[in-house]
């Protein structure tokens, strides 16, 4: 079978060398936020430092475009120093001026914005978010994390922050622990307040909210929303964006039943669903072997082949869990050892795969 475009595309890139660093430029990972769609755009952000030959970025467009399958004209390359002042378009040396430069107003570049959704509350979505965030910004990826649940804002507890965010220059900075940059509706609204409002109210605050983060460039962005299918659910994936979704489900039929209707609800507004989690999964006594089936079994994998999507992978009941998500300490870091842990490690490495296989447009927020 032939390759596919991004495959071709990443290979053409795989085959520049950078000097300096004695490797090629995509393992040596200055390509940033790579997307290739089916009909031939190409966009990508370049961190090219000072240190680096300028040529660079000739000898990279010069060989993405000649990929069979690229569309030169539709070619979309950003150049920014990962060393220097976010904005590349000015400041001593900067970029070579190559006409690929970014637009004259900043974007904000959001990497890859993942929605973290289930259809009803308790299944484990927070803790699912958590976790993927810590194990992919564990891995070295840049990643942010937003709760959007404005009804039960968890996650600053479930990363032990309770501090107001700092505002520095007109702009809401996020807080960053265990290494991922983190902000929450929770910071913004009164629990009680959020109960009672609708999408659009909802839509235009977390716009607004959205802009005045400074996120800093991000390779994932997850978005961890509010259980349910409704105008608020609706409203937050498209005011952030959202890419792509992952469904999370207890393996018990009646979790599955609402996860269907909110993946009805992505398919509505054009956001693929990429793969299913399925949480509280049967527990394995480590001293007998028996398996405690809690929530039942299969409602994942069944849920995976009725929208025909992937099941990412399964996270087994935990105990303690809870509790170490009280003291504000996500499990893949703080016992990494425990089964759950290692599943959510698998199940970021699979999303990864996923999300690097789609073709979706890079999104960008301007600000
Ligand atoms: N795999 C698991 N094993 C044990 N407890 C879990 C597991 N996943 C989540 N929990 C606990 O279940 C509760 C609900 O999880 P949470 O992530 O807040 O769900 P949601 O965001 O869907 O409402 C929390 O107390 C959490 O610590
Ligand atoms: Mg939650």
């Amino acid at each position: 079978m032939p390759d596919s475009l991004p495959a071709r595309v990443a290979a053409a890139l795989g085959r520049i060398r950078n000097p300096r660093l004695d490797n090629d430029v995509l393992s040596a990972g200055m390509v940033r936020d790579l997307t290739v769609t089916e009909d031939g755009k190409v966009s990508f952000t370049f961190l090219l430092s000072r240190e680096d030959p300028a040529t660079l970025v000739r000898e990279v467009r010069a060989a993405v475009r000649a990929v069979d399958g690229v569309k030169p004209a539709e070619l979309r390359i950003s150049v920014t120093d990962p060393g220097g002042p976010a904005k590349s378009s000015h400041g001593p040396p900067g970029p070579p001026p190559d006409g690929s430069g970014p637009a004259a107003v900043e974007p904000l570049v959001l990497g890859q914005i993942i929605a973290i959704s289930s259809g009803k509350g308790g299944v484990g979505k927070s803790s699912v978010s958590v976790n993927l965030a810590v194990a992919l910004a564990s891995q070295g990826y840049r990643v942010g994390l937003m709760d959007g649940d404005v009804y039960g804002p968890n996650i600053p507890r479930m990363f032990g922050v309770f501090e107001k965010p700092p505002v520095t220059q007109g702009r809401i900075q996020p807080l960053t622990a265990w290494g991922v940059r983190l902000m929450s509706l929770g910071f913004l609204v009164e629990r009680d307040a959020a109960a009672i409002w609708r999408g659009p109210i909802i839509m235009k605050i977390v716009n607004q909210f959205l802009r005045d983060v400074d996120w800093g460039p991000l390779d994932y962005f997850l978005v961890d929303l509010p259980p349910g299918t409704g105008d608020a659910q609706l409203s937050l994936v498209q005011s952030c964006q959202v890419r792509c979704a992952v469904i999370v489900t207890t393996p018990q039929e009646m979790a599955v039943g609402d996860a269907l209707r909110g993946a009805k609800m992505f398919e509505k507004v054009g956001v693929p669903v990429i793969g299913i989690v399925e949480n509280m999964s049967a527990w394995v006594d480590p001293a007998t072997g028996q398996r405690l089936e809690l929530f039942g079994a299969g409602g994942g994998q069944r849920l995976a082949d009725e929208l025909k999507v992937p099941l990412l992978g399964t996270v087994p009941l935990q105990p303690g869990m809870a509790n170490l998500a009280d003291q504000g300490k996500p499990i893949v870091a703080a016992e990494p050892e425990s089964p759950a842990a290692r599943s959510l490690v698998a199940i970021a490495a699979r999303l990864l795969k996923e999300v690097g296989t789609r073709t979706v447009q890079l999104p960008i927020l301007n600000n």
